[in-house]
């Protein structure tokens, strides 16, 4: 169930140039349940009607507390990063189907994949398999080292592959030349995904028949409940091009080979 409520912030900190972190705390915390899940945030602007879609990064229930974290792109994060502890934010959340993890069985063998700004959602995720017992590879990629964050964080959680755009850290190149080397050696039972299209391209060729492979999907919102189709995408090998997808409430979670990633 998703609501319209108020959250108030804990803390903002600048995690990497333009990357922040905004620690939220308020009731509506305790709806907040699947990761993969995001929050339609309101800009307090009078002239920015449509809200923002953010990812929850982190859910504590036992805190009443949840992270986000964002990247400046355009007015509307420009205006949240100077948002200050104990300002509220309006929210509608948590909205999105989130990821499923219902069939993940302790021992699993998981592979999480993040690229860039799509890194955050997959922290939760990483979390809650976690606490099922599974078996955790990620791999992170990012621009270069400047834009990297909590790297330390999902390696507690498992085994942390990193590779940078320009090989400031990490494997040089993007991620697919480390799943590339990784399902050489080894089957993985479920792969989750959340990055740019280039990078969910690359997963959904590699796992377009894996029967438990599922991508976090992008798509420019409205309302982010399911009323105004701004955000519909297609669905994969439908010949007539008539049928859609909405990304915002039959997503942003997607199995692969089922919608086609522009
Ligand atoms: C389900 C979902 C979850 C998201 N989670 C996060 C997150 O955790 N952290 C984060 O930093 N961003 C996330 N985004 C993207 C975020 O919503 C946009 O960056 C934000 O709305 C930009 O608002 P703005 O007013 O700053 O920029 P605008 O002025 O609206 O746009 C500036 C630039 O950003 C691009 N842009 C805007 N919205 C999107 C979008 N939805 N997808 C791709 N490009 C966009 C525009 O094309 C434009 O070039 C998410 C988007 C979706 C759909
Ligand atoms: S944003 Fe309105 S239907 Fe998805």
């Amino acid at each position: 169930m998703y609501l319209q409520g108020k959250l108030t912030i804990q803390a903002q900190i600048e995690l990497a140039p333009n990357i922040f972190e905004m620690t939220l705390t308020g009731e509506l915390v305790q709806e907040m349940k699947k990761p993969g899940q995001f929050l339609n945030v309101k800009i307090p602007s009078s002239d920015m009607l449509l809200r923002r879609p953010i990812s929850l990064h982190e859910i504590d229930s036992a805190l009443n507390q949840c992270k986000i974290i964002y990247r400046i792109e355009g007015v509307g994060t420009k205006i949240l990063s100077e948002l200050q502890p104990n300002d509220s934010i309006d929210v509608l959340g948590p909205l999105g189907n989130g990821f499923a993890i219902e069939s993940v069985i302790p021992n699993e063998k998981i592979l999480i994949v993040g690229g860039g700004i799509g890194t955050p959602p997959m922290y939760q995720l990483a979390k809650a398999l976690k606490m099922k017992g599974a078996n955790i590879t990620t791999v992170l990629g990012f621009a270069s080292q400047k834009v990297m964050f909590h790297l330390d964080k999902f390696a507690e959680l498992g085994t942390l592959f990193v590779t940078t755009d320009d090989g400031s850290f990490g494997t040089a190149g993007h991620a697919g030349i480390v799943i590339d080397q990784l399902i050489a050696n080894q089957a993985f039972d479920a792969v989750y995904a959340c990055g740019a299209p280039g990078m969910l391209r690359m997963i959904n060729e590699r796992f377009k028949t894996h029967s438990r492979a599922y991508l976090s999907m992008e798509a420019r919102m409205a309302c982010g409940i399911g009323a105004c189709y701004a955000c519909v995408c297609h669905v994969d090998g439908d010949e007539s091009e008539t049928k859609a997808v909405k990304v915002c409430d039959q997503g942003p979670i997607f199995e692969t080979g089922k919608v086609i990633i522009l």
